[in-house]
């Protein structure tokens, strides 16, 4: 409970509120850093704030193997899970993730998240196909509740749920849709009754937790580029997921000792539609590509050419949609788009994944300025933000900067930090933690910087 006393107010050792978000276009592999914090720094509640399912992430702990799309990868580790008002909660999918864990004690959501109901996932493969979305419905559960007639997790067990639904289906009506309303009413009191005593709202109770000392971790899911206003709209998601929106969504303020880490990989990637300044791209000839067919390809009977190292980074990084399995595109790292996800999100500890994937490569490179067709530069600190442009090539050169690559990371050592140190100059933010492969052990750590 909040103290009423000054003196204890005043004396208590108040809890951290550290923040974990990602600085491309998602898929950072944010998982390895939270696990590093949450060895270093005991976490009591780990939360996420924003998106739904169109998240994904796999979690290996020893024999057990979780695919988390809702659930904070930290409830793995036994911490407290909780599940924001600003997220948008496919109830189904939740339902099936939390069986490996005891829900009752285990999981708490904030009371104003919104309902995904089956009917949005339909919509959106229909109006959304344009933006390359995951089919999660995400866009529309957002949109109505931008209407003002989404469904609310606290509505389940309302009293006027059944004219909320009707006001909905007047809404879907419109659109050219309709709700069977009685069925969606048992598909909410089924899957969502459960959650009543687990509902709170998520500023009294998570301030609660750091009045009493307790530790809170918030888990961004995306990465910055996509977010619906700092990213390259349209094509981003739905929801915000910059740092700032982290705090603001949860009804937190971030104070002095709060700290936020971000999440990059040493390459880039992106799914869906939109620009990606420094692509490597694939010709036509595999568009259907799939985790089988590219590990049937030797790379060492093709040519050295950007589609070959394309191919690598696709082979060896695995690089397929969590959610959806669609081929990620991919292309070198990006450093001004990754000084702007820095600054925007105020990140003291940058955390750099995917090292070894680049391993094998005769030369690495990485973008270092875009230079408008003026001739002027862009460096990721300009006042103007991100560019916002809809086809890149058309007002943008890139500069790169190549270097050596490397066979192996411990035995080519200096010239795997060459790279890094280059990119811990260039983003004026210690390097964190340096991941090498999906293991534990595959893992360094820099709590200073490299
Ligand atoms: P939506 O979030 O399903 O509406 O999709 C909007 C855009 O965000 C699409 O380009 C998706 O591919 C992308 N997106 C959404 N979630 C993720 C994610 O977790 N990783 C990578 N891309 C994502």
């Amino acid at each position: 409970m909040y103290s009423t006393s000054k003196e204890s107010h005043y004396t208590r050792k108040l809890g951290r509120k550290d923040v974990v978000v990602g600085l491309q276009w998602g898929d950072e592999g944010k998982g390895k850093l939270i696990d590093w914090l949450s060895k270093n720094q005991r976490y009591d509640v780990v939360a996420r704030f924003n998106g739904g399912a169109n998240a994904g992430h796999t979690v290996v702990v020893g024999d057990q193997t979780y695919k988390l799309r809702l659930l904070p990868s930290g409830i793995v580790s036994g911490k407290h899970a909780f599940l924001g008002s600003g997220m948008v909660l496919d109830l189904e999918q939740l339902n099936e993730e939390i069986k490996p864990f005891d829900k009752s004690a285990t999981i708490s959501f904030g009371k104003n998240a919104h309902i995904v109901l089956p009917i949005y996932k339909q919509m959106d493969s229909e109006k959304n196909a344009h933006i390359g979305t995951t089919k999660n419905g995400i866009g529309i559960a957002y949109e109505l509740k931008a209407n003002r007639s989404g469904i609310r997790l606290q509505d389940i067990w309302s009293n006027d749920l059944n004219s909320k639904l009707e006001r909905l289906n007047s809404t879907l009506l419109e659109r050219g849709y309709e709700l069977n309303t009685t069925k969606v009413r048992q598909y909410l009191e089924s899957y969502g009754l459960w959650m009543r005593p687990h509902t709170f709202e998520d500023s009294p109770f998570l301030k609660d937790k750091v009045q009493n000392g307790g530790n809170i971790l918030i888990e961004g899911a995306q990465g910055l580029m996509l977010s619906l206003d700092w990213g390259t709209y349209p094509y981003v998601t739905s929801s915000d997921m910059s740092a700032p929106s982290a705090y603001a969504s949860l009804g937190l303020t971030k104070s002095d000792s709060d700290q936020v880490f971000g999440v990059t990989k040493a390459y880039i990637t992106r799914v869906g539609g939109g620009i990606l300044p420094t692509e490597l791209h694939l010709s036509n000839k595999y568009s259907d590509l799939t985790s089988d067919t590219v590990s049937a390809i030797d790379l060492l009977t093709l040519d050295p050419s950007d589609e070959t190292t394309a191919l690598k980074l696709v082979k060896d990084g695995k690089e397929f949609g969590t959610v959806t399995k669609r081929l990620r595109r991919v292309g070198w790292l990006d450093l001004p788009q990754l000084k702007y996800a820095i600054k925007l999100n105020d990140v003291s500890g940058v955390a750099i994944t995917k090292v070894d994937v680049l391993s094998g490569l005769d030369e690495v490179s990485l973008a270092t300025k875009y230079k408008f067709n003026d001739g002027s530069e862009y460096m990721g600190d300009d006042t103007k933000g991100y560019p916002s442009v809809s086809k890149f090539e058309d007002g943008f050169n890139l500069e790169y900067k190549t270097f050596s690559g490397w066979d192996d990371i411990s035995s080519d050592w200096d010239k795997t930090k060459t790279y890094l140190d280059f990119i811990q100059d260039y983003i004026g933010i210690p390097i964190v933690l340096v991941s090498y492969g999906p293991k534990r052990s595959q893992t360094m750590t820099f709590p200073e910087g490299i």
